[in-house]
This record gives C-alpha cells, sequence and structure tokens, in this order.
C-alpha cells in the first residue's frame, strides 16, 4: 500500500464512532485529511472497495462521500484511472495599483478568459446602487452578473451595476465590460476598492467549484470617469485559494498627501 493510502486509511479511523450519517463522517474525514496536508493535491484516494473494507462501511456510503467532494472540488475523477486530491490552484498575482479588466489581467497572464452569465438585464436601482451611482428611484441601471472564468478554472463572480443612461443595453457587453464602456468613452480612469473576507455560502461555493464555507475575498470597486462621475459599482468575490492581492507601499512625501486613500 503506498503512502497516501495508508494516511488516509489512518485519518478513516473514526468513522462510525459518532451518530451523524457516515458518508458525512467519511467526508469529513476526507476533507480534514486534505485540510491537514495528510494526503495532497495529486495523491491518488484508494479504491471505492478498499476504503469500504477498511472503514467497515459499505461501497455505497463510500460512493457518494467521494461524489460529494467530486461536486465541491476537494477530489477530481479521471476517467479509467480513479480518483484523486484536486490539484491546487496556480496563484494569480494581482496588483492593487493598476486599474485593469478581468479580461486584461488574464490576457496578461496567456490564460483565456470567458465568462457564465447569471443575469443581465435593466431594472429600478436598489437603494444602494442609488446611492453609488447617483441615480433617483425613476431611473434604471444595467446589471451584469458574471461568474469569470480563467484556462477553465472559475475565479470570481462579478456583479456590476452601471447606469443605464450609460449602458442602455447590457447585452452590448460580449466579453469585457470595459471594452464595451471603452467603446462608448466610458471606460473609468480610476477606482477605490474595498476587500474583505467572507465565508462562501453554498449556491456561490458551487458556482465556484469549492467547499461551502471556503475563505474567500469580497471586493467592492467603485470606478471614476476623468470627470469624476461614478460609472461602475462592482462587487466581486474571489476565491481565496487562487489570489493574492499585493499593493505597492511608499512612504508619504512631505506633505502627508501621498498614500492617502481617496
Ligand atoms: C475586474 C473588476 C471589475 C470589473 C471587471 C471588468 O474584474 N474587479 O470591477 O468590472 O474587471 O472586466 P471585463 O472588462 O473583463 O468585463
Amino acid at each position: 500500500m503506498d503512502d497516501a493510502a495508508e494516511r488516509i486509511f489512518a485519518a478513516l479511523r473514526d468513522v462510525s464512532q459518532s451518530g451523524a450519517p457516515l458518508y458525512l463522517q467519511l467526508k469529513k474525514n476526507i476533507e480534514d485529511a486534505v485540510r491537514r496536508g495528510l494526503i495532497g493535491p495529486g495523491d491518488a484516494l484508494p479504491s471505492e472497495r478498499d476504503i469500504a473494507a477498511q472503514a467497515d462501511i459499505s461501497r455505497v456510503t463510500v460512493r457518494k462521500a467521494v461524489q460529494d467532494l467530486v461536486k465541491s472540488g476537494v477530489l477530481v475523477q479521471r476517467h479509467g484511472s480513479g480518483t484523486f486530491v484536486a490539484p491546487r490552484m496556480e496563484r494569480v498575482e494581482q496588483s492593487l495599483s493598476r486599474l485593469t479588466s478581468f479580461t486584461e489581467d488574464m490576457a496578461r497572464r496567456g490564460m483565456a478568459a470567458r465568462s457564465q452569465w447569471l443575469e443581465r438585464g435593466v431594472y429600478p436601482p436598489s437603494p444602494d446602487e442609488m446611492m453609488v451611482l447617483g441615480l433617483s428611484a425613476s431611473e434604471l441601471v444595467s446589471r451584469l452578473s458574471r461568474l469569470r472564468i480563467a484556462d477553465e478554472t472559475p475565479l470570481a463572480i462579478e456583479r456590476a451595476a452601471i447606469s443605464a443612461s450609460v449602458l442602455p443595453d447590457p447585452r452590448e457587453v460580449t466579453s469585457s465590460l470595459y471594452m464595451a464602456l471603452g467603446k462608448t468613452g466610458h471606460r473609468p480612469v480610476r477606482a477605490v476598492q474595498r476587500i474583505s473576507a467572507v465565508n462562501l455560502g453554498g449556491a456561490e461555493a458551487k458556482l465556484l467549484v469549492v467547499p461551502e464555507g471556503s475563505a474567500c475575498l469580497q471586493i467592492e470597486r467603485i470606478s471614476y470617469l476623468a470627470s469624476g462621475k461614478v460609472i461602475e459599482f462592482t462587487k466581486s468575490i474571489y476565491r481565496g485559494d487562487a489570489y493574492d492581492f499585493v499593493a505597492e507601499l511608499r512612504l508619504p512625501g512631505p506633505d502627508g498627501q501621498e498614500g492617502d486613500i481617496a
């Protein structure tokens, strides 16, 4: 038996010790083994039959636990060769000082960006949208919600709101929002971002193919035109295991101004 299998079996010893359904206990034990690094990315999981025998549970129970872990992205199944711990995401390093779009960021890294549309339409604005975009209750807002995918890996969920007076038909945005805004002279030139930590709920975890409760970065971007008018209000959720945000810091100038946040 190889090392990974031995470590898995060591982690399975406790199955059926508590009152929780067996498949949930097995699932948690495998998740814990991955989180604690007992088994690492690319390690093969022992066969269903071996796990069932070792943990003294049925193969149906093993299959249910494994299938759940495949769905939540902890394990991957390769046809004909078995089940493995999912490869670790190659982290994307993202500068916090350049105002770039997702499509541009990915192109710079040689990755192919695409989006899955979650919502695209024109709506009455929410109180938040009215406040940030400076809209009255009688005006409309174009909303674009997308799952952002790079090289077939979902990286972020982005929900953008743009005044409908600037973007009357959100269907004009095909691949890049900034490209569409640029076409009408509305590409932002400055933005303020607020970043906070969140744990993912079930629906978003499913879209990003990570376990529910995973640590994520919630980013709110408010972007401005050169005139100072707010053009974009976007709330994004980025995978915590995929992104490093990097900021360059400088000493403040003698007037104390440099480095101040808007
Ligand atoms: C980034 C920002 C978003 C912005 C988007 C535009 O991901 N976080 O606020 O809306 O880029 O990207 P694209 O032009 O590829 O649609």
